[in-house]
């Protein structure tokens, strides 16, 4: 009866990841480390340096390469799926994810999701501060759109619903494996496909708050997130209509205000995100975006930048009509939703985020339960 720790990985530096992994494996409870990696340079040293940390630790710690299992882009969704079906074949108690570009990642991480586990809950999720102008995909798509597609269950409420880093039981993973729609997911849509399914199921969940949060590096310009907020899009957007059971037992730790190293973090850079919005229109997105409500308004940028329009109430309309419209494999669509994510994001920045951090987290979490509220 032991644990397994699981890092996903691709492009982070080899040295944390390996950091991560020593660190996960000199914990008493965790009897096996895995890092699931794509095949390449990064995978090859980890990989090699591994059996050292073996010796070192004395627990199992290895490297596998992510199956193909899903059906969209070969992504983070394949190597969570291919570390779910290596546990099931072990006989490990719990399975925990940790993003591996965490760099400060240490035993308190474990601790808090096994002392739920211990506690009952199927399904331990950790949360914690994050800049104001960081988790725009959770903030501005997949918290908003899940009130308005899901208004009276659990899943707007759940803190970090892209969050990499959580533990399951046996139950909660067999349960997953056996869903087509996260089996599917290969791509960034993994987190929220997980999120999905195991609300959907009613199964028993926690939220751990980590106080020091997840200090990790931040996004140039905001298309550095172009493919994460498609995809997360794509995912929340597949289950608009999908039935839930009545919630199991939930519980969420109450959060901490943020240290300095949080609220004084900028989430990405205004000057090189602005061309976004103006540069390179094809008629066929402005033919799609004047179809979404205040798509006029997005289409001015081709003239000059615009996104002061896009405000919380504008927003959900908006929303609501991506989420209509939603056609995710079609590029002209991907392109608007960007757009008009780009656009929201700003607007908040400019405005909202001004506020300061409490302020700004305080806004945003009261729009998305009045959005829950509305759609009632
Ligand atoms: C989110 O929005 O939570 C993503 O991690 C990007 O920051």
């Amino acid at each position: 009866m032991s644990s397994l720790v699981v890092f996903p990985f691709k492009s982070v530096e080899v040295d944390l990841v390996l950091r991560n992994l020593t660190i996960a494996a000199t914990h008493h409870a965790v009897e096996e480390v895995l890092g699931v990696g794509t095949e390449g340079a990064t995978t090859a040293i980890v990989a090699e340096t591994a059996g050292a940390i073996e010796s070192e630790t004395d627990t199992r710690v290895s490297v596998a390469i992510q199956e193909r299992i899903g059906i969209h882009r070969p992504g983070k969704g394949d190597a969570m799926n291919t570390a779910m079906r290596r546990f099931l074949d072990s006989s490990h108690r719990y399975l925990h994810f940790y993003d591996a570009d965490i760099t400060n990642f240490d035993h308190d991480w474990i601790d808090a999701a096994e002392s739920a586990a211990t506690g009952g809950f199927d399904v331990v999720r950790h949360y914690f501060p994050r800049a104001s102008t960081d988790a725009m995909i959770t903030w501005m798509v997949t918290r908003p759109g899940f009130a308005l597609a899901h208004p009276t269950s659990l899943l707007w409420r759940i803190a970090q619903p892209l969050g990499g880093e959580l533990l399951m039981v046996r139950s909660a993973v067999e349960h997953l494996v056996s869903d087509p729609r996260v089996a599917e997911r290969s791509d960034w849509g993994i987190d929220t496909m997980i999120t999905f399914a195991t609300v959907a199921a009613g199964l028993d969940i926690a939220e751990v708050f980590i106080t020091d949060g997840k200090q990790h590096s931040l996004y140039g310009s905001l298309e550095d997130l172009r493919l994460m907020v498609v995809e997360c899009f794509a995912a929340m957007a597949s289950v608009r209509s999908a039935p839930l059971l009545s919630p199991g037992r939930y519980h969420v730790d109450p959060s901490a205000p943020a240290g300095d190293e949080v609220t004084t973090k900028v989430g990405y850079s205004l000057e090189t995100t602005l061309p976004l919005l103006t540069d390179g229109w094809s008629d066929d997105e402005v033919e799609l975006a004047v179809s979404v409500p205040f798509g006029h308004e997005l289409v001015r940028n081709r003239d000059s930048i615009h996104f002061e329009f896009a405000d919380g109430d504008c927003w959900r309309e908006i929303l609501s009509g991506l989420l209509d419209l939603a056609d995710p494999a079609n590029a002209t669509w991907q392109s608007v939703i960007f757009r008009f994510w780009v656009a929201r994001v700003l607007a908040y920045t400019t405005t909202t985020a001004l506020g300061g951090h409490g302020y700004a987290m305080g806004e945003l979490e009261t729009l998305v339960s009045d959005y829950a509220a509305g759609a009632v």
